[in-house]
């Protein structure tokens, strides 16, 4: 018997594409992040912190959660919120689903949708300052900060990075995930660079998000991307970096569950894409592990709406040959993500961002949690 829903959190399958994915080929291996109660990764990262939050005696009973997110970060800690009694308050944006929106509620969190873009079109920063803000109005409230709290990659080195190289120990010649906060990107290059340096870490970015460089555009990839570089993610462990246009990240989804029955969200349609074009590159029994961050279920309304598809434009199918086609086509963004890090240590300033996290950064990075972009913060 379990004790709580919270238990469940983690140990998530690794499954095989046996449709699409060529036995020619390297294979690609998916981590099915939607396995997780709350549907996403974030459960992971928001357990952690919270904990860790009532272990440090920042988050008491009667104490309240506020956190900016689009989405999954925001559900897993409404889910985690309601398990324990804690008062939840999300600011999501204007791109949040209405079935995440639901789902917050569901859970009973308190919803704010920011609807002022900052200065890369996004709502990331006014986002974050309006929860800083409430933060600092509100009593006994305690903010997680995925965005800059080390805690975050610090949960993926310790739990998501540790269940990768147990399940798969030989043979893995890549990893692949999407890139926001940083955290599951940061926290398992982290792990992997000190104990499996051999495999290719690859970030995966939405065309229009400036993480790995670049000019930052409108883009529609809910979840992925951010205006600058996340200071959980150390681009000296990044050996390649991808950015993937909304249509083909769409596009893959719908194909993984058309001609794989695989539901996932369109972040991990990007991923799976990227993972598909590594394979064809890769000799059989070479191997692949691809996050599948989330399911498809949150995205009925939009990646699964045709209507919706053709009206941003896009095509409302591709078969086996097209999406392979597809993957061949893409080339990297970078082969030295590092030298295009746009770290924002400014921000701290400009955001307000709480003093808790700064000294929880501060005695995670004394006690060597060496990311680069973390350094940077305590100077
Ligand atoms: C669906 C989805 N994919 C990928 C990511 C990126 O993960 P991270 O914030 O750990 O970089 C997120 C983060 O919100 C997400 O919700």
């Amino acid at each position: 018997m379990i004790a709580s829903i919270l238990e469940t959190i983690g140990h998530t399958p690794l499954i095989t594409l046996p449709n699409i994915n060529k036995p020619s080929e390297g294979q690609v291996l998916f981590k099915y992040e939607r396995n997780n109660p709350g549907g996403s990764i974030k459960d992971r990262a928001a357990y952690y912190i919270v904990t860790e939050a009532e272990r440090r005696g920042l988050l008491k009973p009667g104490g309240t959660i506020i956190e900016s997110s689009s989405g999954n970060f925001g559900i897993s800690l409404a889910m985690i919120g309601a398990a324990k009694g804690y008062r939840v308050i999300i600011l999501v944006d204007p791109k949040t689903t209405t079935a995440n929106l639901a789902l917050l509620r569901g859970f009973g969190a308190e919803v704010i949708v920011v609807t002022e873009q900052d200065d890369s079109g996004s709502y990331h920063k006014t986002r974050i300052s309006l929860a800083n803000k409430l933060a600092r109005e509100i009593e006994h409230s305690f903010r997680p900060d995925q965005c800059f709290s080390l805690l975050n990659s610090e949960a993926h080195y310790k739990s998501t990075a540790r269940e990768i190289t147990e399940a798969c120990p030989a043979r893995l010649a890549a990893f692949v995930t999407a890139v926001s906060t940083g955290g599951q990107l940061g926290g398992i290059s982290r792990y992997l660079k000190t104990f499996a340096p051999e495999v290719q870490i690859v970030g995966v970015d939405a065309v229009g998000s400036a993480i790995f460089g670049g000019h930052a555009d409108a883009y529609r990839i809910p979840g992925i991307g951010l205006g600058w570089t996340p200071v959980n993610l150390d681009m000296n462990h990044i050996d390649q970096a991808y950015k993937v246009t909304d249509e083909e990240a769409f596009l893959t989804a719908r194909a993984l569950a058309r001609h794989e029955g695989i539901l996932v969200g369109p972040s991990s349609g990007a991923c799976a894409l990227v993972a598909l074009r590594l394979a064809q590159e890769l000799a059989p029994g070479e191997r692949i592990i691809c996050m599948i961050s989330d399911g498809g279920e949150r995205y009925i309304q939009t990646l699964f709406n045709d209507e919706w598809m053709e009206q941003q434009g896009f095509a409302t199918s591709v078969d086996m040959e097209g999406l392979r086609t597809m993957a061949q086509r893409l080339q990297p963004w970078s082969l030295h993500p590092a030298g295009s890090a746009n770290y924002r240590s400014d921000l701290l300033q400009t955001l307000e961002v709480p003093e808790s996290t700064l000294h929880m950064n501060a005695e995670l990075l004394s006690r060597g949690v060496d990311s680069q972009g973390g350094s940077l913060f305590i100077d």
